[in-house]
């Protein structure tokens, strides 16, 4: 049974999803990895953890899915993330992971990333006890996608890399890389940020256990909706 928790509007809802991200950091007194969604929904929830009470030097940022294009475009995931939350709290620039899309392809900057992900790690295979990242953030398409692990991808079925190049499903309609699902459930605490009407109808069919992408995420820790009015089935 899903942790669905619904909220009155996407303020509330990223309310919530801040005092969630906040207690799950303070459970770790160590190094922390917080692996970042794009997409417009986690933009408020970043804005509010600015103001918060993190412990930013033993925190580590990733991101489950990048554009490839520059770091400056506005399409970019890391963009919107600095604007709204990175360039605003003390996070050591050495701990803040961006895919690297000035690399010479997607598929240069998938490898290349997948890297620094084992390197962080410190193995290259993932052990189930010991999780990837401590907070996987999560966003759902309305065609069902999340990351950018689009329906109908070859890549939903990787289970041998971490990061890959994928075809994107919809708009923006340039190349991505994408963390696959065995990457994005090594971690201890998950949660998906779902608002407004035009994701109800397919967040419906994901919680029914219809086979899309977002249904498909089973991450070895918990997984926590967070969903607003509009978007509640
Ligand atoms: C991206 C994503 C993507 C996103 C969903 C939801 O780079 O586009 O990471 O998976 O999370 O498409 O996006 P919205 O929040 O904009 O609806």
């Amino acid at each position: 049974m899903a942790d669905l928790r619904v909220f009155p509007d996407k303020a509330a809802l990223a309310e919530a999803a801040a005092d969630w991200f906040v207690e799950h950091v303070s459970r770790n007194p160590g190094r922390i990895a917080v692996c970042l969604s794009g997409g417009s929904t986690p933009e408020s929830l970043y804005k509010l953890l600015v103001g918060r009470d993190l412990p930013w030097d033993r925190m580590h940022i990733f991101w489950g899915d990048e554009r490839f294009v520059p770091s400056n475009d506005p399409r970019s995931n890391a963009r919107m993330t600095r604007a709204a939350l990175l360039d605003h709290v003390p996070v050591p620039p050495e701990n803040v992971h961006p895919v690297p899309t000035d690399a010479a392809s997607p598929e240069e900057a998938a490898r290349l990333y997948e890297a620094t992900l084992k390197a962080f790690y410190g193995k290259d295979d993932l052990d189930q006890t010991q999780p990837l990242f401590d907070i996987v953030l999560n966003g759902l398409g309305d065609d069902g996608h999340t990351a950018s692990l689009f329906p109908g991808s070859p890549v939903l079925d990787e289970d041998a890399s971490w990061a890959v190049s994928a075809e994107p499903g919809m708009e923006p309609r340039v190349p991505r890389i994408t963390l696959t699902f065995p990457a994005l459930e090594s971690c201890e605490a998950a949660a998906f940020l779902v608002s407004g009407e035009g994701k109800r109808a397919v967040l419906q069919r994901v919680l029914d256990g219809e086979d899309y992408p977002a249904a498909r995420l089973q991450p070895v820790g918990s997984l926590t909706w967070f969903v607003d009015r509009a978007a509640a089935p």
